[in-house]
């Protein structure tokens, strides 16, 4: 039986959680600054309580997460041997930039993960940490002949007197160029990125702002540690997360009517790719900059639906980077656009927190719109026909939020079988889309 739904009026403001990104790299450089730190607007959700945990166990005094915190750093020096594994949880971001860190101190550490972090890549973390003079392993992973087979987790780093490196990244990761960079201001050295595209620069940015030196070109940046080797406290308030605000852009883009405004989103160029998306889909997603925040550029979003359909996109490897964690409520907006959308060069989607090309192909059919795997990215075939069936989220927060707001938009009959793991990046999600949607229906 067809839900009863009432046309969808999406009206109001949403303010949306802090960013994930500058948060968790906030809490790793308050602890290497020296000083006092202010941080205000912290994401508290699971993925940032993983870093704060860490850091606890190297002995930072780091204070339960929240809205209003103070972090009094003492250096890298100051980090003391952990007694136990480090559990990053869900967190890639975690994981990555802890383990430049790591690589620098004169201690082992032994970094673990649940299932899903298990299964993803680190030895391209390891690489360039091995190359400036860390030793790094998979004691979990040994081949015959004590060769590693897997570079996943358990990853252990025992930190040394690191060297200067030049590094070309071969896969488009801020988390791998953030782990070289954080090496390279532990250890007190120079380093050099190149990335193959540009990457969300907020660790270059925040440094730059404590007292390192940074030249950035294009996708190559240098970082040099500040004279004196002392990084500077931080004064920050996190700006709002831009990966959270897109879904509450997706939702107004499906709706029937009403505008919707989302105040305080960091507007940083390396993370509105999204943005960039939509409009040349044919919406209008109007900003009105503001002050900028924590050496981010920040703004508004107002959001209406289209008076026209939205028309289907190409999407390449160029674009990819600066809207990576959003391309699944991409293809999700892309279910609902005239003609068919093609996402290509997006093969990093198979190792996020799900293989995400799998995942968001599966639960586009098992919903009923067509949708094609490639390789290394998928078509969707945008339809207008009713949408019903149940979402199978893999345990991936973005999955289970992109196909919320497309099922909230387009009726009540598409379920999602996990819709807690949305905790990782964006605690109260649910709750706000039930407020913006239960009028209609929903
Ligand atoms: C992040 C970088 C991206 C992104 C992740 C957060 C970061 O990962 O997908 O959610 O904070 O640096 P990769 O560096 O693996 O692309």
């Amino acid at each position: 039986m067809a839900a009863l739904t009432r046309p969808l009026r999406v009206d109001g403001t949403v303010r949306v959680p802090g960013d994930k990104s500058i948060s968790h790299r906030a809490l790793l450089l308050a602890a290497l600054a020296t000083g006092r730190s202010r941080i205000r607007g912290l994401l508290d959700s699971h993925d940032v309580r993983s870093t704060a945990a860490v850091l606890r166990s190297y002995g930072v005094a780091v204070p339960p997460v929240g809205d209003e915190m103070i972090v009094e750093g003492h250096g890298a020096s100051s980090f003391q041997q952990p007694s136990t594994q480090l559990d990053c949880g869900n967190s890639g971001t975690t994981v990555r930039l802890t383990s430049g860190i790591a690589a620098a101190l004169p201690l082992t550490s032994e970094f673990v993960g649940d299932a899903s972090l298990s299964r993803r890549p680190m030895g391209r973390v390891a690489r360039p940490l091995r190359a400036m003079g860390a030793v790094v392993e998979f004691p979990g992973s040994e081949g015959p002949n004590g060769a590693s087979a897997r570079e996943t987790l358990p990853m252990r780093v025992m930190g040394r007197a690191l060297r200067s490196v030049e590094w070309e990244t071969e896969v488009a990761s801020a988390q791998v160029k953030s782990a070289i960079l954080l090496a390279g201001v532990s250890a007190g050295v120079p380093v050099l990125v190149r990335e193959p595209v540009r990457t969300r620069d907020h660790t270059e940015r925040m440094l730059g702002e404590m007292g390192a030196t940074v030249e950035a070109i294009d996708s190559t940046v240098v970082v040099r540690p500040p004279t004196g080797g002392r990084l500077a406290p931080l004064d920050l308030a996190v700006p709002g997360d831009p990966s959270s605000a897109a879904f509450f852009v997706t939702l107004a883009l499906l709706a029937d009517a009403g505008t919707l405004e989302l105040p305080d989103v960091c507007l940083n160029v390396t993370r509105t790719g999204f943005l960039r998306a939509v409009r040349q889909m044919g919406a209008r997603v109007e900003t009105a900059v503001g002050e900028p925040q924590g050496g981010e550029p920040v703004g508004t979003l107002r959001v209406s639906p289209p008076s026209s359909p939205l028309r289907a996109i190409s999407v390449g490897a160029r674009d990819v980077p600066a809207m990576i964690d959003e391309i699944p409520l991409l293809a999700c907006l892309a279910a609902r656009a005239d003609g068919t959308t093609e996402i290509s060069g997006a093969q990093e989607l198979r190792v996020k927190e799900s293989d995400r090309i799998a995942t968001v192909v599966a639960n586009l059919r098992a919903i009923g719109v067509d949708a094609e795997e490639r390789p290394d990215g998928m078509l969707v075939h945008g339809t207008q026909a009713p949408l019903a069936g149940e979402v199978r989220t893999a345990g991936d927060h973005r999955i289970a939020m992109a196909f919320g707001v497309l099922g909230a938009a387009t009726g009540r009959a598409v379920t999602v079988d996990d819709p807690a793991c949305a905790d990782v990046s964006f605690p109260g999600f649910w709750d706000t889309l039930r407020r913006l949607t239960h009028a209609a229906g929903r």
